[in-house]
């Protein structure tokens, strides 16, 4: 786990360098881990669904060094808050560390979730560490920059101290840190994303026993792209809107018998709706069943080379969560009919919604007139500029120096 599996980039040496700068020493390493896009299958991760998530090239740099003193300090360049130190043996989720933005609840709640874990070595992690954060994903997008900043936090420090942890362990311990320390109730999906993903592939996943496949998803070599448009509008998961659909979920499963909605099939889904009183509740099931089913098609798709066929799938999926599940604004449904209308194959909003980021599948040749096209509508809609980039499926997390 501790190869360098990728050349160092200019940001890693930068950050090593700051290290140096803010605590007078060498760090001892630099790992970097990225954000993600879903290609499909949301909202099904606290389902014990699938999902079909890539790993971002941007990525979140950790550079790390043990302490023997039992501080823990933490900086990022990316907030200005200079640097925090809190006592490891004080870590509680009830008392988090204080810093502009949050951020330093994350890594905090790494080393937290680490101690309070049924692991053999914690001892030596007692001693603290420091760690110094540079960020290229960006915040409050969608595409997960808080998992980005556990798991590069979790896989410096499982490595430092020596920790044994295989990677859908170590997301779910990340995992377990933004539920139990910083109190956002996420499913397992991002951290998964972003410590297990590789380059070129997209990372299925089955949520209830965390066994991954890696699907060959070359865009390029299609003469495709995967535009990521960033609505900038913010969405915030500890509101209360993704608590509600998740406990309405498990509500519905509970009702109808099941552990969990992913056991039901998609086959059976209209009988079972039919046992459902409640129209909000009804829609929600179907959406989780429907997308569910989505994704086993987008794989099969993506398996086969026929990535253009995905689209339409991408397309089905924003209906389902802008209509059954409600998790859309105006904006994601602005981007997701400008692009389909400019030619893209599909389109959907990406991630938990409300906000963030929607990805479009186009020709790679489309990209300037679905570029323009978008960021046109947003104009005459009213909206801020939106920002957007193109994205291919990279390398998940890693130590870089
Ligand atoms: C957020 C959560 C994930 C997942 C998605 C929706 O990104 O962090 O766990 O639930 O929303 O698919």
């Amino acid at each position: 786990m501790s190869s360098t599996d990728t050349p160092a980039d200019a940001l890693a040496i930068r950050t090593a360098d700051e290290f140096r700068g803010l605590y007078g020493g060498v760090p001892e390493g630099v790992w970097a881990a990225p954000g993600r896009v879903n290609l499909i299958g949301e909202h099904t991760d606290y389902n014990d669904g699938f999902a079909l998530p890539f790993a971002l090239p941007q990525r979140t740099r950790v550079a790390a060094a043990r302490r023997t003193d039992g501080m823990l300090r933490l900086h990022s360049a990316d907030v200005p808050s200079g640097v925090l130190t809190v006592r490891v043996a004080d870590l509680d989720p009830a008392h988090p560390p204080q810093a502009p933005d949050g951020w330093a609840r994350y890594p905090a709640g790494v080393v937290w979730a680490l101690l309070d874990a049924d692991l053999p070595v914690p001892v030596g992690l007692r001693g603290g560490a420091d760690l110094h954060i540079r960020s290229d994903v960006p915040t409050g997008a969608g595409l997960s920059s808080s998992a980005a900043l556990e798991v590069a936090a979790a896989l410096a420090l499982t490595e430092l101290y020596g920790i044994p942890l295989a990677r859908p362990e170590l997301a779910a311990l990340a995992r377990r840190a933004e539920n139990a320390y910083v109190g956002v109730p996420c499913g397992v999906m991002d951290q998964m994303a972003s410590a297990c993903a590789t380059d070129g592939h997209a990372l299925h996943l089955d949520t209830r026993d965390l066994r991954q496949q890696h699907i060959p998803f070359d865009c390029a070599a299609a003469g495709l792209r995967l535009l990521v448009v960033d609505t900038r509008v913010q969405h915030d998961l500890a509101d209360g809107a993704y608590a509600e659909r998740r406990s309405s979920c498990h509500e519905a499963a509970a009702a109808l018998g099941l552990p969990a909605l992913r056991d039901l099939p998609y086959p059976e889904l209209d009988r079972a709706l039919g046992r459902l009183g409640d129209p909000t509740v009804r829609r929600r099931v179907r959406h989780v069943v429907t997308e569910n089913e989505r994704v086993v098609r987008v794989e099969e798709l993506l398996r086969a080379g026929r990535l253009r066929e995905a689209g339409p799938l991408l397309t089905e999926g924003h209906a389902s969560l802008r209509d059954d599940y409600e998790v859309s604004c105006p904006e994601l449904d602005l981007a997701v009919a400008t692009a389909n209308a400019a030619g893209a194959y599909g389109a959907r909003m990406t991630g938990g919604g409300f906000g963030g980021s929607a990805l479009a599948l186009i020709d790679a040749d489309a990209e300037p007139a679905v570029t323009r096209a978008v960021t046109e509508a947003f104009a005459r809609a009213g909206h801020r500029p939106p920002r957007i980039t193109a994205a291919e499926p990279s390398a998940g997390a890693h130590r870089v120096l």
